[in-house]
């Protein structure tokens, strides 16, 4: 096999990409687009032969100036991070159409009137690219929010209307979606309800509601969503090339967005809690990426390729997890991170199973940074039981106990460009997720385990 060369392969790649893109001045992005990001380059591939920036996605469609862009931007895997929000602060002085305070200060109310008081009022959206989501409790909750310890104190956020900083979902990578939003709230099903989707009525509703909301504005024409939904359908985003393990679809493997369009999927795939329409045996094997870097010259590959094994294999005891240990009615069960993460090479789950991993759980696992995130006493009706979250999840759209602190597990591509992670950007880095999942489920992982899954993940 030969030998391999890591800098000296993504170096010469870097310089051939950027030139392309410095010669199309014109209404179609590269395609595939290659971008920087922190460990390597990132690559979005569109089926519809290439990025269209006429698209109303990147046209101010409300009375904001916000477009679908300013949260889901390429270069950030169609979500958004804090160096893109650090960035627009710096150039317009916290003035550019994201520090809005109907959804992008940390209350609707925040003084902004200064420089300072808007690094203040955004501060979470600085550090953590959090937008505020704001849902009622159902009006007929199982459940009451009796006590909230606010950070800022903020008239707008009561027991009624809790304030829910989340991340920024990508807006590509779409056919693997078997939910839309962490809690699945513009979901419509399909056939088969709660197992089937219809995406495209998913993501129409998806794109008015967030015209609506964050851009605040009229609905969108018919035309202008199914142009919108189309867009985004067509786009794929994946890693490309690491800095270490060089150029990810070469020597037998399999990265990058252009491998990623090919990928088959359907709902209920691979299901692991043996839900595949088609009868099939959930296989944990779902990445199958980097197999035959397993021999690899290159130590950093042999790394990667570890780390999907692990990922695919590695034993984890789950407890606790409600949505999963509940629904079986067993306290322990024997899985593996695919357990959950089970669509093949996407990673989120091929069915919509709401999941409390807690990620939303106060006091929070250690590795999980949840400071300037509001906590929320809850309490239920019917069982006085109480419980402490920094967001109800599901619970807020189906007003079910059951359903507190559940949310979707997301599609794991492209995340390389997008930290921090989980729905409330409480892992800082993969290192911190990882962290997260070995002080949760008592791993006990080695150093090097850490490392390669690491080094795997940083590849999707
Ligand atoms: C102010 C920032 C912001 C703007 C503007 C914005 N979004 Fe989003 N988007 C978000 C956030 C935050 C979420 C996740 C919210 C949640 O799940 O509660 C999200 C979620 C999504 C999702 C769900 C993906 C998934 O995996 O479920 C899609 C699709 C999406 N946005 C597309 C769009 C489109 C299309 C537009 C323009 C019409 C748009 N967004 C405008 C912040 C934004
Ligand atoms: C019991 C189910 C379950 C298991 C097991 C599981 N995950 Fe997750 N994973 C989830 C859910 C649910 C989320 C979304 C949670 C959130 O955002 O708060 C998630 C989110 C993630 C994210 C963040 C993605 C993003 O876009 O922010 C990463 C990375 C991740 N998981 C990796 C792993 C790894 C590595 C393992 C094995 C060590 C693993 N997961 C095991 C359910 C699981």
């Amino acid at each position: 096999m030969r030998a391999f060369r890591g800098t000296k392969i993504v170096l010469p790649f870097l310089a051939v990409l950027f030139s392309t893109v410095a010669l199309f001045g014109g209404k179609l992005l590269p395609n595939p687009l290659f971008t920087p990001d922190p460990t390597g380059v990132l690559s979005t591939y569109s089926t519809q032969g290439g990025i269209a920036i006429n698209n109303p996605f990147f046209q101010n469609l409300g009375s904001n100036g916000r477009t679908c862009n300013t949260c889901h931007i390429s270069t950030s895997a169609w979500s958004l991070t804090p160096a893109d929000v650090k960035a627009k602060f710096q150039a317009t002085r916290g003035l550019d159409p994201i520090f809005h305070t109907n959804d992008g200060s940390n209350c609707p109310s925040a003084d902004v009137s200064t420089v300072d008081a808007r690094r203040h009022a955004f501060s979470q959206l600085l550090s953590k690219a959090l937008i505020r989501v704001s849902v009622q409790v159902p009006d007929d909750a199982e459940f009451e929010i009796v006590d909230i310890k606010d950070p800022y104190n903020c008239p707008e956020t009561t027991a009624t209307n809790p304030a829910l900083y989340r991340r920024p979902l990508p807006a590509a990578n779409l056919k693997f979606l078997s939910t839309v939003m962490w809690d699945g709230r513009e979901t419509v099903f399909g056939a088969v309800p709660g197992k089937s989707i219809d995406l495209t009525a998913s993501l129409a509703n998806q794109a008015r509601d967030a015209t609506m909301g964050h851009a605040q504005g009229n609905a969108p024409t018919p035309e202008q969503l199914s142009q919108i939904v189309d867009f985004e359908r067509g786009l794929y985003t994946g890693q490309a090339a690491d800095h270490h393990a060089g150029i990810l679809d070469t020597d037998a493997a399999h990265g990058g967005a252009e491998n990623l369009s090919r990928q088959n999927t359907f709902t209920g795939i691979n299901d692991s809690l043996g839900g595949d329409p088609t009868g099939a045996a959930f296989n944990p094997n779902v990445f199958t990426l980097y197999g035959d870097w397993a021999s690899s010259n290159s130590p950093y590959r042999r790394s990667v390729a570890r780390g999907e094994n692990l990922f695919n294999n590695l034993p984890i005891a789950i407890t606790g997890v409600n949505g999963l240990n509940d629904a079986l009615n067993q306290p322990v069960i024997m899985g593996t991170c695919t357990t959950c993460h089970d669509t093949p090479n996407a990673g989120n789950h091929s069915f919509s199973v709401p999941l409390a991993i807690g990620t939303t759980a106060y006091p929070a696992v250690p590795a999980l940074d949840v400071a300037g995130l509001p906590v929320y006493t809850i309490r239920c009706k019917a069982t006085g039981a109480v419980v402490q979250v920094t967001d109800p999840g599901r619970a807020m759209i189906s007003g079910k106990c059951a359903d507190i602190g559940k949310l979707k597990g997301p599609v794991l591509r492209g995340l390389a460009a997008r930290a921090p992670y989980f729905h409330n950007g409480a892992a800082a880095t993969l290192g911190d997720a990882v962290e997260f999942y070995d002080q949760r489920f008592n791993l006990n992982l080695t150093a090097e385990q850490k490392a390669d899954l690491v080094a795997f993940l940083q590849t999707l």
